[in-house]
């Protein structure tokens, strides 16, 4: 049998939550793949990095709040075969951050209970996370 082969990105991602247990999207801006549907922040996995240290990066990044890896807990791990990549991506979760979230690469940011985190398409790949996350929180 011939198995389709395709190649692995490692992305990762976190749900921010705050002290009313709301956590944060963003949407994917215009001229992005997957343009206008909703996501929790994160990036790709850069050579030589940990996916905790990518988070801490990207959501200072995009975002400009500090974190700490050590902040960050492992929640579950999103596994989507897209047309030409197989996305992998661990989702943390991550309650103890510093600043005040400012979209800083022209997306739309909403602090969302998790309950009606499905009134926000999202990309297929975070789609069957939110139950976990309802679940927790
Ligand atoms: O964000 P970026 O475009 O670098 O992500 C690479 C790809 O990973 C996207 O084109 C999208 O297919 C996928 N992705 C996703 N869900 C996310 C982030 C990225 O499905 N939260």
């Amino acid at each position: 049998m011939k198995t389709d082969v395709k190649p692995v990105l490692l992305v990762a991602a976190c749900a921010l939550v705050d002290p009313d247990g709301r956590v944060l999207i963003a949407q994917r801006p215009e001229g992005k793949p997957l343009a206008g549907l909703w996501e929790f922040p994160g990036g790709k996995v850069e050579p030589g990095e940990t996916p905790e240290q990518t988070v801490v990066r990207e959501i200072e990044e995009e975002l400009g709040l500090e974190t700490k890896t050590a902040c960050l807990a492992p929640l579950t791990f999103a596994s989507h075969a897209y047309e030409s990549f197989h996305l992998l991506m661990p989702l943390y979760v991550c309650r103890r951050f510093w600043g005040i979230a400012q979209p800083r690469e022209g997306q739309a940011i909403k602090w969302v209970r998790p309950n009606r985190l499905r009134d926000y398409p999202m990309p297929p790949a975070d789609d069957p996370l939110i139950p976990f996350l309802i679940d927790l929180l």
